[in-house]
């Protein structure tokens, strides 16, 4: 599976884990993630493009590039999940594995954070695993990954 690439996408205000609200989205910072999922992607022989931002337009630009350069996409659309039907139209469109990840579970927040926009393009999802959601969903992209 070598030189295949997982695309992991962040959205807004994932720049400031570590301290953004740290009881809800712990104390691992970005950085801290990226060098996890670095190595676990290492592991799986899987090449890692690890990116964030808190534009929504950029956002749909890289998902569309995970479309045509990566194997499998895992993206935490951080609040972009409720409300971004160009989102949702972006991970429609392409057809690669795409796992939905959250730190917190969303089902057990406000109201307005329960639905998710853009779950229905994912083939899965992982929330309220913290940090450790990102390996998990690395294992499982490259489960998926090797079956197509
Ligand atoms: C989040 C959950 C969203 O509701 C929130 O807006 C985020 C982070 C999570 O990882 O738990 O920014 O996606």
């Amino acid at each position: 599976m070598a030189n295949k690439t997982a695309f992991i996408l962040n959205g807004p205000n994932l720049n400031l884990l570590g301290t953004r609200e740290p009881e809800i989205y712990g104390r691992d910072s970005l950085a801290d993630i990226e060098k996890a999922c670095r190595e676990k992607a290492a592991d799986l022989g899987l090449a890692v493009e690890f990116r964030q931002t808190n534009t929504e337009g950029t956002l749909v630009d890289w998902v569309q590039e995970a479309g045509s350069k990566g194997a499998g996409l895992i993206i935490n659309p951080g609040a972009y999940t409720h409300t971004s039907v160009a989102l949702l139209d972006a991970l429609s469109a392409i057809d690669i594995p795409k796992i939905e990840l959250h730190l917190s579970n969303i089902h057990a927040r406000e109201e307005f954070r329960q639905r998710s926009v853009t779950a229905p393009a994912a083939n899965g999802l992982i929330m309220g695993l913290g940090a450790a959601g990102y390996g998990l969903a690395l294992d499982a992209l490259a489960a998926l990954i090797d079956r197509v």
